[in-house]
């Protein structure tokens, strides 16, 4: 077990449409973290376009790697293991970052080790201790809640790299619903953003959009939300009326926020969680945020907002716990488009972090 005051991590990550590299110090202090995003190129089809988004991750993938090194004034040789996120994601932009990684893991001599994308949105927390004077030592068991664009999970974390799955969408995740609706109500993609700035000036009691609770269960459901939205707008548009952009985002951005957020302290207060945490994408979201706040009792932990997307210091963050625990990967490691998070660590042994 390697002990070492100051352990570096190099972070990738490439499961979506960033491609990003980071390099994380014991686990917590970011010494670099640089994210190309391609929001711009995916905006003109409205959503992530795959092939591009792999044709994209290799172009920028090495002078991102680059940039990451450069400002952390480090070089390859000086870094303690590579960190790359493995699944789930996209096979095609996953396939990039890992091939990547297992070339530098080859030509630098330096361990390797295999990240869950979802588990890493939960490590983003961690990096804000960075500007805070008080240490987070997060408290356990906690409940976190991941909501981006590909996924909405709700974890049960009893201890560090430990994690047991609660409950998930069944349908659309949070942000693709956000990313949904707004396509329907001609803004402009990433849908999250342009329904928070215009549900700013709306009225979010104007519509009476469904909840589904799907009492008995911790999962979530939000195409009936989508599709509610969708028959308001029909309706509107049949009456020829202009539409209340800002009232039905305000309202569609209401239901989504009171749902994740009483179904997750319900189930805080079911496990007798000791915090809260939530990331991922949708975490940016003010409405969401506020709401958390105003209505935990426990210590809720949300990154800055420019952690909750996606980028690589979350991923150098988990590989920093990993690489205590002795958990590394081999050559031959593959990529997981699927890979929930319940069964991350499975066959790594016992966890002794
Ligand atoms: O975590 P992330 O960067 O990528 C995935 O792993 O999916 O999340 C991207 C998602 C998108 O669906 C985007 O619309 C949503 O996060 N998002 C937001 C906000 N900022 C990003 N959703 C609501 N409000 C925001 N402010
Ligand atoms: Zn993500």
């Amino acid at each position: 077990m390697p002990t070492q005051a100051a352990l570096r991590i190099l972070g990738i990550e490439t499961s979506c449409d960033e491609t990003a590299a980071a390099v994380v110090e014991n686990g917590r202090f970011i010494l670099s973290n640089i994210v190309a995003s391609q929001v711009d190129i995916h905006a003109q089809y409205g959503g992530v376009f795959p092939e591009v988004a792999s044709r994209q991750h290799i172009l920028t993938i090495y002078p991102v790697l680059e940039q990451a090194l450069k400002q952390a004034h480090l070089d390859i040789n000086d870094v303690d293991a590579i960190a790359v996120t493995r699944g789930p994601g996209l096979a095609g932009s996953l396939v990039i970052g890992v091939n990547v990684a297992k070339g530098l893991a080859i030509s630098s001599g330096k361990p390797l080790l295999g990240i869950n994308h979802l588990e890493a949105h939960l490590y983003s927390v961690s990096l804000m201790e960075r500007s805070s004077d008080v240490g987070i030592a997060p408290l356990y068991p906690m409940i976190g809640l991941i909501v981006s664009g590909g996924h909405t999970e709700l974890v049960l974390m009893k201890e560090v790299l430990q994690y047991q799955s609660l409950g998930r969408s069944l349908d659309d995740a949070a942000g693709e619903a956000f990313d949904k609706v707004a396509r329907l109500l001609n803004l402009p993609y990433p849908g999250g953003p342009s329904i928070q700035k215009i549900a700013a000036s709306g009225n979010p009691m104007s519509f009476q959009f469904p909840r589904a609770w799907l009492e008995g269960s911790w999962n979530f459901s939000f195409s009936g939300l989508k599709t509610a939205v969708l028959r308001e707008v029909r309706k509107l548009e049949r009456f020829q009326k202009p539409l209340p952009v800002a009232d039905l985002a305000a309202s569609f951005q209401q239901a989504v926020v009171e749902v994740l957020v009483e179904k997750t302290l319900r189930a805080a207060q079911e496990f007798k969680a000791k915090s809260v945490l939530v990331a991922g994408g949708v975490s940016a979201n003010q409405c969401l945020r506020d709401t958390f706040a105003s209505r935990t009792n426990i210590p809720l932990y949300i990154p800055p907002i420019e952690l909750c997307t996606d980028n690589a210091a979350m991923v150098a963050a988990v590989g920093y716990h990993r690489y205590q625990a002795g958990q590394f990967d081999d050559l031959d490691l593959d990529v997981i488009p699927n890979w929930p998070i319940a069964e991350v660590g499975i066959g790594k042994g016992q966890v002794l972090a």
